[in-house]
């Protein structure tokens, strides 16, 4: 949610940590703030709003000579958006950044504020660096100090920390990601590999609760006051993914990528298909995931079920890590997560391996919690997914959701190889499909200034819209609900009006005769109606967009970029923040 960037070594802190904001600014972006520290002073500067704002407010104040810093950009969760409660905070010797929530910050600042510490600001991160300072008041040794502190906070932290009388920068983290970058003469600490792709791709990994301290001469990791080695890993991140190049946005650079990464990601799988597990040996699969991701899963289970005989139940995965779940020892849990990170998805796969139960992570970021925990583990190729709507990575999850059902479904002797003769023609088509911009565009000069909107399918074209009215919900800030389009007439149907776009999906040919009769229940009482389909013989209604037609595992994947780009048109339309929509962040670290 929240970014964090430090930096030791022998350039200007200030232009590195700005510039790592700037590359995080994705992950939240109500305020911001950086301290720069030198032998004698540590600098706080805050703002409210974008890194820009910071920026400008940095311009203006004569800056200390620093040779280190720590830097954050805030996704509110405990406190208001104020300048009080932007990172960082400091509290005697110690300054802090911090993503992730304490749990038990009120009672330890209760207990704090009995001993007469006083708090400027409502947040835990305070309660945090008030809590190390004490320590290490009482005992002047650091790692005894951040050590003692770990002990007794609860929650999720990735923390960077300055320390007035050190010339050291430390790092920790527990359920929340934070890396370390390994530069010549010159260490970094980032919750995103993305914030520091300028400088190095070589880093290492931090486990949970162990003490990376950064200095001029190098990093050193220990845990329980013993050096841990760590291997020194290398990205294949680049700076120009995380850069828009030519376009407006990322979401639409995002979009215009699907065709090459749709590519990268199935060569990889058809080049390897032993990386594809055989799930017949379960019985059963629960699918969970939050959000787009969760989507992909509906999806998947579509074709699970349908094409390879494989029950199936998607779940969410905020609900799954709390509720009774049913496993039996032939029980798979596939996590679907674009980050990795995502703290409901952790807690859900967690709670089936304490369960004995197998994980399969279909997993974007390589170096993630998830893609670290998981059991077995299918890679998409997405590279780095900047905007906030996920696009291309929900895209590819489908891609895998697809090969695994063919692989599961023709070790059944349900299909044969040739569907994968069609697959490979996919990013061709692809490429014709998100050409169409005209014609989406046509769509959202007709929708951005409704307030509700319906998009209704049958079957696996329910699962899309769920998707597709995601997608405008976030971007267009327009209300908008996915139906099952027979259930509509059970009450919903009331709320159509003249003039109300109704998106019908319509790809899945054993029901298009009864979606098509929900469809003219929905015209004769007035609604503007856009078909999204495959079909190319249905009767003609307001608005129509036909994408080629191919095997029905691979459908869906030629109707979503549509509704992504109608998505991106209206949001500009109507002129919102593409992609940083407002209240959202990518990859939600906190419950
Ligand atoms: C919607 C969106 C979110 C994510 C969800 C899960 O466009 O991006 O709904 O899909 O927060 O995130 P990951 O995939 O990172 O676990």
């Amino acid at each position: 949610m929240c970014g964090i960037v430090g930096y030791i070594g022998r350039n200007n802190p200030k232009e590195i940590l700005l510039a790592g904001l700037k590359n995080l600014e994705y992950r939240g972006y109500d305020s911001a703030g950086i301290a720069l520290k030198n032998e004698e002073n540590v600098q706080i500067i805050k703002s409210i709003g974008k890194i820009s704002a910071l920026e400008e407010k940095i311009n203006d104040i004569e800056l200390i000579n620093a040779n280190m810093g720590i830097a954050h950009t805030r996704w509110a969760t405990h406190g208001k958006v104020t300048l009080e409660n932007a990172h960082p905070h400091q509290a005697g010797y110690i300054t802090v950044v911090h993503n992730g929530i304490i749990e038990n910050a009120n009672e330890l600042k209760e207990n704090l504020v009995k001993e007469g510490i006083s708090f400027y600001s409502d947040t835990d991160t305070e309660v945090i660096a008030a809590i190390i300072n004490k320590f290490y008041c009482e005992s002047k040794n650091i790692f005894k100090a951040i050590s003692k502190a770990l002990n007794i906070l609860k929650g999720s932290y990735a923390l960077g920390i300055l320390v007035s009388d050190i010339d050291k920068v430390y790092a920790v983290r527990k359920n929340s990601p934070l890396i370390v970058g390994v530069g010549k003469d010159e260490y970094f600490i980032a919750s995103d590999i993305a914030a520091i792709i300028n400088y190095t791709n070589r880093y290492i990994l931090l486990d949970e609760d162990e003490i990376c301290e950064l200095s001029f001469k190098g990093v050193e990791v220990s845990k329980d006051g013993m050096i841990v080695e760590k291997d020194v890993l290398t990205t294949d991140l680049i700076s120009e993914d995380t850069s828009k190049g030519k376009y407006e946005h990322f979401m639409l650079k995002e979009i215009m990528e699907e065709p090459n990464v749709f590519t990268k990601t199935l060569e990889k799988y058809l080049n390897n298909p032993d990386l594809l597990i055989d799930l017949n040996k379960y019985e059963e699969i629960h699918i969970v995931a939050c959000g787009s991701a969760m989507y992909a899963g509906m999806v998947g289970k579509y074709l699970l079920e349908e094409v390879a005989d494989i029950k199936v139940d998607v779940e969410c995965a905020s609900e799954y890590r709390y509720k009774k779940v049913f496993y039996n020892k032939k029980t798979l849990v596939i996590l679907i997560s674009q980050s990795g990170e995502t703290a409901d998805t952790i807690a859900a796969m967690r709670k089936a391996k304490e369960n004995g139960i197998d994980t399969l992570a279909i997993v974007n970021v390589k170096t993630s919690t998830i893609a670290r925990e998981a059991l077995y583990k299918l890679f998409i190729e997405a590279g780095a997914e900047i905007a906030v709507a996920t696009t291309k990575a929900y895209l590819l999850q489908v891609l895998v959701l697809s090969l695994l059902t063919v692989n599961t479904a023709y070790k059944k002797n349900l299909v044969n190889l040739d569907a994968l003769d069609e697959v490979k023609k996919l990013p061709m088509m692809l490429d014709e499909v998100l050409k169409r911009s005209a014609d989406y565009q046509k769509i959202a000069d007709t929708i951005y200034e409704n307030e509700d909107i319906f998009f209704i399918g049958r079957g696996i074209d329910y699962a899309i819209s769920m998707e597709g009215s995601l997608k405008l919900k976030e971007v267009a800030y327009i209300h908008s609900e996915a139906y099952q389009a027979g259930e509509l007439k059970h009450g919903t149907i009331s709320l159509i009006e003249d003039n109300m776009p109704v998106f019908a999906i319509i790809t899945d040919e054993k029901n298009k005769d009864k979606t098509l009769s929900n469809v003219i229940e929905v015209k004769s009482r007035g609604a503007k109606v856009i078909v999204i389909t495959s079909e190319d013989d249905l009767e003609k209604f307001d608005y129509e967009i036909i994408v080629p037609k191919v095997n029905k595992l691979f459908q869906s994947m030629l109707i979503v970029p549509v509704l992504q780009l109608i998505a991106y048109y209206t949001a500009l339309k109507r002129n919102c923040e593409i992609d940083k929509p407002k209240n959202l962040a990518k990859s939600v670290t906190v419950e």
